[in-house]
């Protein structure tokens, strides 16, 4: 019998380590340690032994059955490590790799593009870019750029309030960003601001959201010939070598004088004429296409920020300000600014 113990015991040792998986080491353990296990059926016999044999038998067994135990025990612990092992490994995720099928990474708007090749050009031309809020004080917006009470701007119908402060609203240009930067930045100062503006104004050539480009030179002897020479420089650096710059007098509460500036057509080279003699539809024969309004800063708005070191009688300067929708129509030919902003792909994915 105690050989018969010992037999079970080398057998099933060797077949535990030999056991390839957990599954099969889950049914050597049913075989061996089992009801119907000849171990168990020894141990259970083994009051019917003879007495004398009994004590001796009763420990060989009970010992290799404890030693099957552990040998059990640990042939598992072995066996789930490897497994999970291997299923890490075929498991594994690398991040990196394309995904399946690949997709084509985005690209920078062209609204986004068309500003930063305006803030190149004028960075370019020693400007720093500056950015202000969009929910902006009436202060700001209006009161510290001159705008008298009455001035339509001001109406309900043409700007957003914000309806729990009736002297806060979505500012309606990117002219407030002077006032701030001119309370923070003792003079010269030579910057631009691209932003986003909001006006209740929705067809084909206005958005209620819309972007523009301010820009703001304010220092010792600063003329308007500095402002010819700047609008031209930038105008020929977004449309093309070759192009003019043109100013025609206009209104803004803010600057004095105030003109509105144009750029040579670049489709009939100013010439308002095609090459069949038909009229130039871009500019409508006109040989300009208006870009934007400018003027000399209003010693009036000076004087909000004289404290800063802006005495009217001492600095002098210019600013100006497009809209970046306008520009990019423009030169890409589209025919309604909001279609930049229905996010339809198959418009965006044509301006890369
Ligand atoms: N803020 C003006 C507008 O939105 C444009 C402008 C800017 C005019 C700077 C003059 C000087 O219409």
């Amino acid at each position: 019998m105690l050989e018969r113990i010992e037999e079970i015991r080398s057998e099933a040792g060797t077949a535990i380590e030999a056991a390839p998986g957990t599954a099969e080491l889950e049914g050597l353990r049913v075989r061996l340690l089992g009801r119907k296990a000849e171990l168990t059926t020894i141990l259970r016999g083994i009051a019917d032994l003879p007495q004398r044999e009994r004590g001796k038998v009763g420990a060989a067994a009970n010992r290799a059955r404890q030693e099957l135990e552990a040998l059990l025990e640990r042939r598992a612990a072995d066996l789930d490590a490897a497994e999970l092992e291997a299923r890490l490994a075929v498991d594994r995720v690398d991040v990196t790799l394309p995904g399946a099928p690949a997709r084509p990474v985005g690209h920078i708007h062209l609204i986004t593009r068309t500003t930063r090749q305006i803030e190149d050009v004028m960075v370019g031309l020693g400007y720093r870019v500056v950015e202000g809020p969009e929910i902006e004080h009436d202060y700001y917006n209006f009161t510290a750029l001159n705008h008298p009470p009455g001035h339509p701007a001001r109406m309900l119908q043409d700007t957003f309030y914000v309806q729990s402060h009736p002297d806060v609203l979505l500012r309606t240009h990117t002219s407030p960003v002077q006032i701030r930067a001119l309370e923070v930045q003792p003079p010269p100062i030579f910057m631009i601001v691209p932003g986003k503006v909001y006006r209740r104004d929705s067809d084909a050539t206005h958005s209620p959201m819309f972007h523009q480009v301010e820009g703001l030179a304010i220092g010792e002897g600063i003329t308007m010939a500095d402002l010819q020479g700047t609008l031209s420089e930038m105008l020929q650096a977004i449309f093309g070598e070759g192009r003019e710059a043109r100013m025609r007098p206009h209104f803004f509460p803010f600057t004095e004088p105030s003109v509105e500036f144009d750029v040579s057509c670049f489709q009939c080279e100013g010439s308002g004429a095609l090459g069949d003699g038909s009229r130039c539809n871009l500019c409508k024969g006109i040989g300009w296409i208006e870009v934007g309004g400018a003027g000399m800063v209003d010693p009036t708005v000076l004087g909000f920020v004289e404290s800063s070191g802006y005495d009217p009688e001492r600095v002098q300067g210019f600013a100006f300000g497009m809209g970046v929708e306008r520009i990019a129509m423009l030169r890409h030919g589209v025919p309604d600014l909001r279609r930049f902003f229905d996010n339809d792909v198959r418009v965006l994915g044509q301006f890369r």
